[in-house]
């Protein structure tokens, strides 16, 4: 390996939101524990990034900062290279995060008896994201088999039939169960939404984090028929551990949904955002190459580790992202339970209740970590369990 993905980064007092939720619940630090929750990375920054700001620092001045032609470059080749996906510089509307984005969205595109249709167990914020911005959710749960989750197209043609549901928020891949969603679903789904005149926002945020064997497409590849009634929401964010630069490219090809969304933003990446942006995209790609290859063994290990010690937990198939979705209802612990069973065992996990109803019984892990962080707290979640006699 080139890069480090070893070391552990002592994050304790730099006011990272994963370490600060330990600070709430437990008051201080309890001693070697690391959290497994918020989704970023408990590795160093690459290198590439770190020079690139470096130099950004010594040769530049940080006055009010909009996208320059170079940034429009960097992000188009990005989505060429890594994705097939030929983009136009003007169809990149920057933001200061995805989730203002989800918000500015259905804001321009919904309205008060707008539903907006999600797929639960998913990231909290696409709950919010209706609710918070004048217009009403509509739940489509994802349907779990045996831990691979699969879309209800019937459910789906349904809501979407609904004239009141005018928007579709995609979450692909799908956080948190983390399945890369095949051209062939993108496609079904695209279909019905073109039937019913559906609009699409497409959070592609982990677009860049697939397991080896899987192929992410863009949801306007899969279905181009659709390209003038979606949003596409990507980022650097979780694919170069930058979140804090919070940075993240909105692509709309449709001009006067772009006009109407852009007046919606009220946010803008900060100067150095910029340039972290396009540090990453142009020199950091070998680095995102490695930390694929750590997710991947990562991964692995939670598998076989938890097949020997708890074989009845259910761990869903990891095809993308770098969170292992595992289903403990097997236990018979209530989700309260659950919790202070795990945090009992220093475990700062994401709870798998905070995705809605579906998650309950579930934790989410951040394998994001040094492999012998993630050994460590594996062996503590086993410490946590291993009294269970599970369910039938
Ligand atoms: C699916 C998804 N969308 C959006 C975000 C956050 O995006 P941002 O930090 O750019 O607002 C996350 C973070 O975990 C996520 O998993």
């Amino acid at each position: 390996m080139q890069y480090d993905f070893e070391t552990v980064v002592d994050r304790r007092e730099a006011g990272a939101e994963k370490w600060e939720l330990i600070r709430r619940k437990d008051g201080s630090f309890p001693d070697g524990i690391v959290p497994l929750s918020v989704a970023d990375m408990e590795f160093a920054l690459a290198p590439e990034i770190r020079d690139g700001l470096k130099k950004v620092l010594d040769t530049e001045v940080m006055g009010y900062t909009c996208m320059n032609d170079a940034y429009k470059e960097a992000v188009c080749a990005w989505m060429e290279k890594r994705h097939g996906w030929k983009i136009q510089k003007e169809w990149i509307c920057p933001s200061n995060g995805v989730v203002p984005a989800l918000g500015a969205a259905v804001r321009a595109f919904g309205g008060k008896d707008c539903g907006v249709i999600i797929m639960p167990p998913i990231y909290p914020p696409f709950f919010g994201a209706s609710k918070e911005n004048g217009s009403h959710m509509v739940e489509c749960p994802l349907i779990n088999r045996l831990g691979r989750y699969e879309i209800d197209f019937d459910a789906f043609e349904k809501a979407a039939a609904a004239p009141e549901n005018k928007i579709f928020l995609l979450c692909s891949p799908h956080n948190p169960v983390g399945r890369v969603w095949t051209t062939e679903e993108l496609r079904r789904l695209g279909e019905i939404c073109l039937k019913h005149d559906l609009l699409v926002v497409s959070d592609e945020i982990h677009f860049d984090l697939i397991m080896p064997g899987y192929t992410h497409t863009v949801f306007t590849k899969a279905v181009p028929e659709m390209e003038n009634r979606t949003v596409i929401c990507t980022a650097p964010s979780k694919t170069f551990n930058i979140a804090g630069m919070q940075t993240s490219n909105i692509i709309i090809a449709n001009p006067e949904m772009r006009e109407a969304f852009r007046k919606e933003l009220h946010g803008s990446p900060s100067f150095l955002g910029f340039r972290a942006c396009e540090a990453a995209y142009r020199g950091a790609e070998p680095w995102l190459d490695e930390c694929l290859e750590v997710i991947q063994k990562n991964s692995g290990l939670v598998d076989s580790f938890l097949k020997e010690h708890l074989p009845w937990a259910v761990v869903s198939p990891l095809e993308g992202t770098y969170l292992k979705w595992v289903d403990f209802t097997r236990s018979g612990l209530s989700k309260e339970e659950l919790e202070e069973r795990m945090v009992s065992h220093g475990l700062y996990l994401d709870e798998g209740y905070i995705f809605g109803k579906e998650g309950e019984g579930f934790e989410r892990i951040n394998i994001a970590c040094p492999e012998h962080v993630l050994q460590k707290a594996l062996e503590r979640m086993v410490e946590a369990l291993e009294d269970i006699v599970p369910a039938p």
